[in-house]
Parts: structure tokens; sequence; C-alpha cells
């Protein structure tokens, strides 16, 4: 298949053995050096999309059940999916059972990630089986992996599609060649550089939406496998933003979190790259809303009028996730962080100096290649010197096609774990030292639902993002509502509900 059929939009043939070729035209296995010569100038942008006459209908009288691993990114390109599929006629399910589609949207960033979609995929083979007529899909991050296409054209001939995170907007003609086709219907482009404007959304809930304001990441830390599944930075233009989430308030929605792989970076793909997250942020928080958040922060890009911004609150909220991965200068630099510990530790001095209540939670990678127990340990320092409320804690999995994965790497497993426990200690602890003020205080809560745990009892979220559980009647769901703290727990508090009036001093 050449470049001129390729976007005109048809789908390959399938055998496996035109399927390398195909993958070939269209896809650039991890490469540091072919990545990086991506150009800037390619971005285009969209506002034309809309389903086709002749695809709509396809989805009446059936259903679709849509499985999404790893982050919010990728629950929000599954609010995309299900908008494209309600816009066919398909109607969304509850189980896997009775879905005529079942898709998997999946993520790369771990080696664990990537074995439960696997396994997931032999549990669905007895129901295809069964009712061969449904259709199995796999799209998201791990689609764009060359070797994982490869196993599943080889291994799990129950699946009769795969997609790639650049060609959502393709789903009608993919569904389309997937029924007409006995064969896997493979459609992945490793080329992005397009922003399409006016997707279809089923958003989950009303409560809390998500934001898109820019995609791909040029940052290539040495350990990551984003900046090739997700392609170079291309921002959204801020009108299309700030339209965006002017719409989402005027619809009641409470908390608006904008979505990037480093958001930080925002605007730098822009001709004259003069407005940027701090700018953006200064627009949004004029917008009557509760609650705007972002994530996910690189320390590098994280610039002084962005700290001025976030410093004027109001709806900005005083959480930051600042993701660190290491506290030694020396394993940032292999991992291409392109910070220091001294830096990161200045950086933080100047949020706490600007934001004096701010909360700070990071990422951790422990255990990357050769990190000796010093190393390690000044991972622990750094993580008591800053105070972290949270942090997500990972074991270094190595990534095919990044540069840390041909790294020869002599830290046993049986070490890597026993890092990542103490690591985790010193993490519980310092959460439940956070929590502590909190006891007897009144915090303000956006209520999400019923808890997971207990359906007699509400939980929501404080601005800082602390969980809370308390009792109250169902219809404050969606709101803002005051709760006294009466157990401060390690990772969420109990609360009694006081109700939605102002009274006493209220934390955040
Ligand atoms: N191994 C372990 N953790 C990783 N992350 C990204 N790539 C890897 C990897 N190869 C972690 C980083 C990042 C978070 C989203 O996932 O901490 O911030
Ligand atoms: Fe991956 Fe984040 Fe680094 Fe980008 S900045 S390469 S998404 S860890």
């Amino acid at each position: 298949m050449n470049e001129e059929q390729r976007l005109a939009g048809q789908a390959p043939t399938t055998k496996e053995k035109d399927y390398s070729q195909y993958f070939q035209s269209v896809y650039t296995p991890p490469s540091l050096k072919n990545a990086k010569k991506r150009g800037r100038e390619e971005i285009s942008y969209h506002d034309d999309f809309s389903i086709d006459e002749q695809f709509r209908g396809m989805g009446q009288g059936r259903t679709f059940y849509i499985r999404t691993y790893g982050c919010q990114m990728n629950e929000h390109d599954t609010e995309v999916i299900a908008g494209i599929l309600v816009g066919l006629g398909y109607e969304p399910t509850e189980t896997v059972d009775n879905a005529d589609i079942v898709l998997l949207n999946t993520c790369a960033i771990r080696e664990n990630a990537e074995n439960k979609v696997f396994g997931e995929l032999g549990h669905l083979k007895p129901l295809k089986l069964e009712r061969p007529d449904m259709l199995i899909g796999v799209c998201g991050c791990m689609s764009q992996e060359e070797s994982v296409v490869n196993k599943i054209l080889k291994t799990y001939d129950q699946v009769d599609m795969v997609f790639g995170t650049h060609n959502i907007h393709r789903l009608p003609e993919i569904l389309r060649e997937a029924y007409l086709s006995k064969e896997m219907v493979v459609e992945v482009w490793s080329k992005e550089g397009d922003i399409i404007e006016n997707l279809p959304r089923v958003r989950k809930g009303n409560i809390k939406g998500w934001v898109n304001i820019m995609y791909g990441c040029d940052k290539f830390c040495t350990y990551c496998i984003v900046p090739y599944t997700r392609g170079k930075e291309r921002s959204r233009r801020p009108e299309d933003i700030i339209q965006e989430v002017r719409q989402l308030a005027a619809a009641g929605y409470q908390e608006i979190t904008l979505l990037g792989q480093n958001v930080n970076a925002y605007g730098k793909d822009f001709e004259d790259g003069d407005y940027r997250l701090g700018d953006l942020m200064d627009d949004l928080r004029k917008i009557d809303i509760p609650r705007i958040r972002f994530t996910t922060s690189h320390p590098r890009d994280f610039d002084d009028h962005l700290i001025e911004v976030l410093a004027k609150g109001g709806n900005l909220v005083d959480h930051i996730h600042l993701p660190v991965q290491s506290g030694s200068s020396e394993i940032l630099k292999i991992m291409s962080r392109k910070y220091t510990r001294e830096h990161y530790l200045e950086l933080v001095s100047k949020i706490k100096r600007a934001i004096p209540n701010v909360t700070l939670t990071t990422d951790i990678i422990v255990g990357f290649p050769n990190e000796t127990d010093e190393q390690f340990e000044e991972t622990i320092s750094l993580y008591k010197e800053v105070g972290f409320d949270m942090a997500f804690t990972y074991i270094y999995s190595p990534r095919e096609g990044t540069p840390a994965a041909k790294m020869q790497d002599n830290v046993p497993m049986q070490v890597k774990k026993e890092r990542l426990q103490k690591l985790n200690k010193v993490v519980n602890d310092f959460s439940a030292e956070a929590m502590k003020p909190y006891q007897g205080k009144v915090v303000n809560v956006l209520v999400e639902g019923e808890s997971k745990r207990n359906k007699d009892v509400l939980s929501g979220y404080t601005e800082k993002s602390k969980l809370v559980n308390f009792r109250a009647p169902a219809s404050v769901i969606g709101k803002i509502v005051q709760v006294r703290v009466v157990e401060a727990k390690t990772w969420s508090l109990d609360g009694e509900y006081i109700g939605v009036q102002e009274e006493e001093k209220v934390m955040s």
C-alpha cells in the first residue's frame, strides 16, 4: 500500500504477509533518531469530522463495551471512541458478555500493563467462539508497537481489528472493513500531526471533565515508550480549549482536568511560541467553574509565569503533580530528564514560596538500570526533603526500542522489589502525616457518587485530591459540599456531612 492509498483511507488487507509490508509503509518502529527528526511544520488542524451518511445505522440494535487501561489520556480517548460508536447507532453495555463490540483501549507504559491485555484477550476467546459475530478490537498505545501487533496477528486470532492512537477518527471505516473482512483489520499510523477538533464524545459522568490541551511528547526520557506511541508534541489552539471548557462549565461540570503527556510544553509548537500553559491557565481561571487542574507536568518546562498564575488561586487548585522519577542527578541524567536534583528542589522551593499551601505529589521509578543503593537513597532523601503527600511508584520496566532497554542492568529484581517496598513505606508514612492535620477540620468535597467499598457511603475529593467518605443523601452527588473530618486515615478521610453552606475555616 502506498502513502496515497493510505491517506485516502484504505485499510490494508491483513493477511500476515501483506501486513508486514503495510506496517513498514505506515509505521516507524521506536527509534530515537527517527522520532527526533519529526518536524513541526506538518501539524494541521481539522474541524470537519462528521460521520458519513453511509455509516449511520451501522450500529443499530448492536451494543459495545470498552475496557480502558492506563492513564487519563486513554480514559478520554475512550470517551471519544464511545462518542463515535454512539454516532454510528451502537449502544453502550455494562459487560462483555452481551456486547457486539468489545474494545480494549490499551496501555504500553510497563510490561505488566501489556500482560493484563494479553490475559484479557485470552479470556475473550471462548466468548468469540460462542458468538463469532461479535467484534473484538485492540486500540490505544500497545497497538502502536510493531512487536505487539505481530504477536496479536500470530497468536490471538480472536481479534478482529487493531487500530492506533492516531486512527480513532477512522473507526467507522475500520468497523466496516472488519464486518466485511474475514481477516484481522489493522490500521496503525505512526505518522501523526493532525489535530481533529470536533470529534464526538460520550463523557463518563457530568461532574468531572477531561480536556486535552496537547498530544504527544518530545521529551524522550530514555525509559519511556510514550513519545513513540503518542507521537510528537502538538498543542490544541487556545480558543478551542477555552470554548470546550466554557461548554463544560455551562453544562454544569464542576471540575476540569487539562490533559497532556507533558502539559508544560503547551504552546511550544505554536509558530510564535508566545502563548504557553501559564497564559492558558490565566485565561481559563476566568471561566466560572469551581476547579481546574492539569496533568502531567514536566519539571523542565515549569516556568515562572505558570507559578505566578497558579498563585492567583481561585479555581486553579493548589495541588501539583510533578513527576521527579529519581532523586539522583546521575540517574536523572541517564534518564535524560534534563534537570538535576538541585534544579528540582529549587523549583519546589519556588512553588512553595509562591503557593504556601501547595500539595505536591509525584511519580518515581526505582531500579533503573545500574541504580546503586546510594542513588536510591537519594530518592528517599529527596522525597523526605520535598515532603510529598503521595506518589505513584514503579519498578523500572524495559520497553522495546527505548534507549534504556539497551542498557545493561546489574540490579537484580529482588533488589528492585526491596527498594520499591522501602520507598512505599516512606510514601505511606508521609501520606498518613499529611492527613493528620485534617482531623476535626471542615473540607470542601466534590461528591462523585457512592463509595466503591460501601454503597451506603458517598465519596468525593477535596481540591488537593484527598478522598473523603461520608454519609449524605444521594441528592448531593455532583455538588461541592462541606464535610467535617472525623477520622484521618493513611489514604482517605472519613467525615460527617455538614451541608453546602459556608462555615468555619475550610481546608482544601
Ligand atoms: N518503567 C517504569 N515506569 C515507567 N514510567 C514511564 N515509563 C516507565 C517504565 N519504562 C512511569 C513514570 C511516569 C509514569 C506515568 O509512568 O514514572 O511518570
Ligand atoms: Fe514519557 Fe513523560 Fe518523559 Fe514524555 S516526559 S518521555 S511522557 S516520562
